[in-house]
This record gives structure tokens, sequence and C-alpha cells, in this order.
């Protein structure tokens, strides 16, 4: 499949933002026999918010990951939530708002690979089952250039099976593709990776002191979750 616009990518997103809460549970438990749930709490218990953390959530939905943040630090943080999708950031202040947490969240519109803040600017990056709609390379090289020198990041996604990347990869993918069918993923380009690539990917972008939570594949031709650490060197 092509890669997909950005224009094609924002509209599926749009579409999904009202009923994205409730179907993103039901879609994972049905598809990965997983908790949503348990993937944001991965993310948090890997990401340990410390009190006073600038911290940035990329693709940041309606927001979930980064309040899942915010009560973790016990509202003691600072939150910037970027998206592509204008609707689901509205959704994300929303939540917000709900909460009232307004003071401790900033939301703006804008591309995980060409993140718009300078260099060494957060202590503590996410992003949670985005980057398979991404160059998972360049965002991950964007997610470093943001961070300070010992940040962390903390990405969860779903991952490729390993069976795909084998002789049986098209077959293996074709089985995929029908189990996935209903899902945004088959409207959309996205390109899954396997655990392994996942920690090569880490380290080809400068990260060290790579920890994975790898959540396995429920069947042979379906997808895993990876939340995967690392921490930016000093030097
Ligand atoms: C499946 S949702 C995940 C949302 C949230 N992180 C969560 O865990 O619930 C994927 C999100 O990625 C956003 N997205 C896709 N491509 C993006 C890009 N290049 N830059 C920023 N956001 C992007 C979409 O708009 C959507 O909100």
């Amino acid at each position: 499949m092509p890669q997909t616009s950005l224009k094609k990518r924002v509209e599926v997103f749009e579409s999904w933002t009202a009923t994205y809460n409730d179907s993103i549970v039901a879609l994972m438990q049905r598809k990965f026999g997983m908790d949503y749930r348990d993937a944001i709490r991965g993310v948090v218990t890997l990401a340990h918010p410390a009190p006073g953390e600038n911290i940035l959530d990329v693709a940041t939905g309606t927001g979930t990951v980064a309040i899942a943040l915010a009560e973790a630090a016990e509202g003691d943080c600072h939150i910037t939530g970027i998206d592509i999708t204008a609707a689901m950031i509205e959704a994300a202040r929303k939540n917000v708002a709900e909460r009232g947490m307004e003071p401790v969240f900033t939301f703006q519109e804008a591309s995980a690979e060409d993140l718009p803040f300078a260099a060494d600017t957060f202590d503590l990056v996410t992003s949670s089952l985005a980057l398979h709609h991404t160059n998972v390379l360049k965002v991950l090289r964007e997610v470093r250039r943001v961070l300070r020198p010992g940040g962390r990041a903390v990405i969860a996604d779903v991952t490729a099976n390993r069976s795909w990347r084998g002789m049986l990869g098209p077959m293996a993918r074709v089985f995929d593709q029908m189990y996935m069918f209903g899902t945004e993923s088959n409207d959309l380009f996205c390109e899954f990776h396997t655990s392994g690539e996942w920690r090569r990917l880490m380290r080809e972008a400068g990260f060290k002191e790579t920890l994975m939570d790898f959540h396995e594949p429920k069947h042979f031709f379906s997808r895993g979750i990876a939340v995967t650490r690392g921490i930016k060197p000093i030097n």
C-alpha cells in the first residue's frame, strides 16, 4: 500500500475521534487480546514521571496517556501534547477540562516527524500506538533531539509479527489484513516493526540503555505490543 497522504490520514483520524476512547478498548481486546489500559499503565510504569518534569506526548490523540502521566505525577509536571488531527486535540482539551487539569497541559497541532520545539527541551517524551503511522526513525531522531541529555523516551506501539519477515511473510500479511478488517489500518499505510527491529531503531536513533516490555502476539499471524524505553546519552 502506498504511503497515505497527510490529508487522508487526518480525515481517517477525524472520523474516528468521537468513538475513539470506547472503540480502542474493544479493538485491542479483540485483535490483540490485550487491555488497552494495560498498555497505558505500561507506558506510565516505564516512564515513571518525576515531580516537576517537562513532558511531551507525541500523537497524543484524545490525551489518555498524557492524562495518566499527569495523574501519576499528581499534577506536578507540565505536559505538552501534539497531534496532527485537530479534532483529536479538541477531544484531549475537553478530557483535560473535565478533570480540571488545564494548568498542567498545553496542546498543539504538529507533526511527530517535525517537532516544533528546540533541542534539549523535555525530560520525558512518550508516544503510544501511533508511530506505525509515521516514518519511525525520523520521529525517534526528532524525539532524541528535543529530549535533554539523560532524558527518557518511552514509546508503545503495535509490533509486526516475526513471521512477516520469513518466507511465509506475504501469506501471513494477507491473513493479518483479513483479521484486522474493519479497523483504521485497512485505510491507512502503516509500517509495523518487530520487537527486535524496535530495539535496533532506538539504537540507530541514538538512544542507550534500551529496555522493552513486550506483549507477545496472540496468534502466529497477528501483532504484539512493545513498550520501549531509551535514554538520550549525556555526551
Ligand atoms: C491510534 S491513535 C493513538 C492516540 C493516543 N496516543 C493513544 O494511545 O490513545 C493515533 C494518533 O496518532 C496521530 N498521528 C498520526 N500520524 C501522526 C503524525 N505524523 N504526527 C502526529 N500525530 C500523528 C493521529 O492523529 C491519532 O491521534
